[in-house]
């Protein structure tokens, strides 16, 4: 593996300028119009401007009944909220970077008041341990998904795709990771589905396949499809959605059989043994896959950035990129760099504009 950071790195036809990107970071900042705050888009554009090779959107929520978790988010799916993004994936072109668009539905983390519809859906109807951390109350059991609900869900990532590729995006991410929809259903955690989209790896993993293969049929052969995985979720952190590296493993060569160009694997820190193994997430992700990899998780320093490198392509930085704007230009030297905690990052919920 090659891995100086800023090497230049090819994915399709992409020259990407080196292996630094901008972790996706919901911001919660829209109002009803589903369209981030000017300042919120500009964050964008000024982590390109300031030397990172990918920039990530927040996740951007993939329908009008179920599919959001927090209030704010963001949507790509009226002409308005396209022309909105149009300015922002342009000048992240201009600066050399490219521009990836995460696509998302929160499943059984639905934040109820704001979905228009007020339902909540799962691939099971259970709830997870810990209640809502942002209004302390517990969440709502979820309706068990129909087959309706499924293909409905579908179509949302479909419609949302083709929104982004109309805005002017190089790439779409699917969010399969953190214990939403997607890996809700790709975790027995969550999964307890007697159909064809529960019980065996196969079968929980049926949903995200008809995801990727509904959605590249509207993201071009020139354009990058990504998935994010994890093994912890948002809501219940400290369970391991996958019961062994071997499930894991399993699951990863599922992705990589599928159309996606890239996968990127989000831990709550790269560097940590996983599975009770000797090796991190990305090392066991790499040993069942050629795609590109991008990995994420407390990568705050050139020291970080280096070893993380050695088992993944591409790194993305979360808190870093939020609260350093010169974070790209920063980790070219080995000056110490702060491991920046989730309390600071609350920041990014505040109507402070970021530098
Ligand atoms: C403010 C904030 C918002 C986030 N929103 C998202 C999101 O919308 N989608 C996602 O996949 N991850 C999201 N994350 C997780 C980050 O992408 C990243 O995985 C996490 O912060 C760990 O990386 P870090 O240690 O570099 O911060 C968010 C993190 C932060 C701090």
């Amino acid at each position: 593996m090659n891995n100086d950071i800023f090497s230049p790195f090819k994915i399709k036809r992409f020259d990407i300028k080196n292996r630094i990107g901008v972790a996706p970071m919901t911001r919660m900042s829209s109002t009803e119009d589903s369209i981030p705050r000017k300042d919120v888009l500009d964050f964008l554009v000024t982590r390109a401007k300031n030397g990172t090779a990918i920039v990530y959107t927040e996740a951007i929520v993939t329908d009008y009944e179920s599919a959001q978790g927090y209030p704010g988010q963001s949507r790509m799916l009226t002409q308005r909220q396209i022309d909105a993004w149009l300015p922002v994936t342009e000048a992240i072109r201009e600066n050399g970077s490219i521009s990836i668009c995460q696509i998302f539905h929160c499943g059984r983390m639905a934040w109820q008041d704001v979905n228009p519809a007020k339902r909540v859906i799962a691939p099971s109807p259970l709830t997870p341990t810990q209640h809502n951390p942002l209004t302390g109350i517990a969440y709502e059991v979820p309706d068990e998904m129909s087959q309706f609900d499924i293909d409905h869900v579908i179509n949302g990532f479909v419609q949302t795709a083709q929104g982004a590729i109309k805005a002017g995006f190089d790439g779409v991410e699917i969010h399969c990771a953190h214990g939403y929809l997607v890996s809700q259903f790709l975790s027995s955690y969550s999964n307890k589905r007697k159909d064809r989209y529960g019980g065996s790896m196969p079968n929980r993993f049926r949903f995200a396949g008809e995801i990727i293969e509904a959605v590249r049929k509207v993201v071009p052969e020139e354009k990058l499809l990504v998935a994010r995985i994890s093994n912890w979720g948002i809501a219940d952190m400290e369970v391991s959605l996958f019961a062994n590296s071997a499930e894991w493993q399993e699951m990863v060569q599922l992705f990589d059989g599928s159309s996606i160009d890239a996968l990127s694997v989000s831990t709550y820190d790269y560097s940590q043994k996983a599975f009770g193994t000797d090796k991190n997430m990305a090392a066991l992700t790499r040993e069942k896959t050629q795609l590109p990899i991008m990995i994420c998780g407390k990568i705050h320093d050139r020291a970080t950035a280096v070893d993380a490198l050695k088992d993944a392509d591409i790194l993305l930085s979360g808190k870093s990129m939020l609260l350093n704007p010169q974070f790209a230009k920063d980790i070219s030297s080995d000056k110490a760099l702060p491991l920046y905690s989730s309390d600071q990052a609350n920041i990014a919920y505040t109507a402070t504009p970021l530098p």
